[in-house]
């Protein structure tokens, strides 16, 4: 039984991951539950909010599922979510995208992946004033062929692996002729090593129109940090929006930690109304991720029925339901599934 480190995490992390766990187990999974602290939780209890204990969990186990963490506006700690993404080099942040029947949203036939490049481009973190009076900053987008290639290759192998048929390739290669256009060279040259997926490019801005307007265009998009971050967003909105909306962030040795995308929700935490999708379609992915396939067949299904109903779906989405309720529903839907 593999064994996985579990953040519960701030606000209604805690309600969130043990409906979670209840409905991974139901459905099948084969995972033995680690613990670890992080966040401002892990502030109160330990004085920092990545303890070296929770570290050394994820190194252990390599496989994390992780519950929001609130994080500071303004000064504070730094996110410990990029932290925990740059400490495990989780280079490729993995975002699907497919309509759920009964969520509503504006498209009933989106069903798309993004592969975000999550260490480098402007994120790298090489920025500064020109001047102690701030007249002006420079941000410097770092883009290498070491991390364009890897991203890219993990693309097109997650496309063999889940029988996905085209990736498009996003950038502003017109304008950023060096940086994009390193990443966009990558993206042909690694293309030709994988004929049986078919391969195109597109300019961000058109991209973000087409995805709009178009969105059953798209079957994966591969793309950089910065306009994966936002581009990811876009298309969790097409599908209803973040709540419902999971995420992997994948390294090396295996290494990937899996997450509800939506925030700590401090406004509803502790009432036991919360909706737990976000978590539970990420915990999908991980039993996909350790080839637990069926576990993660059943998982989704179970979702994907408590939402179509409105009796046991969350008040978020104009339901009925309660954490508890909607976790009752996924559980007894999955075996039908
Ligand atoms: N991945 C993360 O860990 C992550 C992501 C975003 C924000 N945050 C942190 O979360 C805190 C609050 O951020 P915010 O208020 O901007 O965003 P938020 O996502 O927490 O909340 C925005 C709104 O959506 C609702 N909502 C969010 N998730 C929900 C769920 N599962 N079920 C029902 N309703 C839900 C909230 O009640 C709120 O009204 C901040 O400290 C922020 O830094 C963490």
């Amino acid at each position: 039984m593999q064994t996985v480190t579990l953040i519960e995490g701030d606000g209604i992390g805690p309600e969130i991951s043990a409906a979670t766990v209840l409905a991974v187990e139901a459905a099948g999974g084969q995972f033995t539950w680690e613990r670890a602290d992080a966040g401002a939780g892990a502030v109160t209890k330990h004085g920092d909010p990545l303890p070296q204990a929770t570290i050394d969990s994820i190194k252990k186990n390599g496989l994390a599922l992780k519950g929001p963490l609130a994080t500071p506006s303004g000064g504070g700690y730094r996110s410990v979510n990029v932290t925990l993404r740059q400490q495990f080099d989780l280079y490729a942040n993995v975002r699907p995208a497919k309509t759920i029947p009964g969520v509503p949203s504006r498209y009933t036939n989106v069903d798309l992946v993004i592969v975000r490049e999550n260490t480098e481009d402007l994120y790298a973190g090489v920025e500064h004033y020109v001047d102690p009076r701030r007249s002006a900053a420079e941000s410097i987008a770092i883009i290498t062929r070491f991390g364009s290639e890897r991203v890219i290759k993990y693309a097109f192998e997650y496309a063999r692996a889940n029988g996905r048929k085209k990736i498009t390739l996003v950038h502003k290669a017109n304008i950023l002729k060096m940086s994009n256009g390193l990443f966009l060279d990558c993206g042909k040259e690694i293309a030709k090593e994988y004929s049986d997926i078919e391969f195109d490019d597109m300019i961000v801005d058109a991209t973000a129109m087409k995805l709009v307007t178009q969105p059953e265009r798209f079957d994966m998009i591969v793309t950089m940090n910065l306009f994966g971050d936002i581009l990811s967003d876009l298309t969790a909105g097409l599908i209803g929006g973040l709540g419902v909306a999971p995420a992997s962030n994948i390294g090396y040795a295996n290494h990937a930690m899996f997450e509800a995308v939506h925030g700590t929700a401090p406004d509803i935490a502790g009432k036991g109304i919360a909706n737990p999708t976000g978590l539970m379609l990420s915990a999908a992915m991980m039993l996909d991720h350790t080839h637990q396939r069926d576990a993660a067949r059943k998982l989704r299904a179970g979702v994907v029925a408590a939402l179509g109903n409105p009796e046991t779906r969350t008040g978020d989405l104009g339901g009925k339901a309660n954490t508890k309720s909607f976790t009752e529903a996924v559980i007894k839907n999955l075996e039908t599934a």
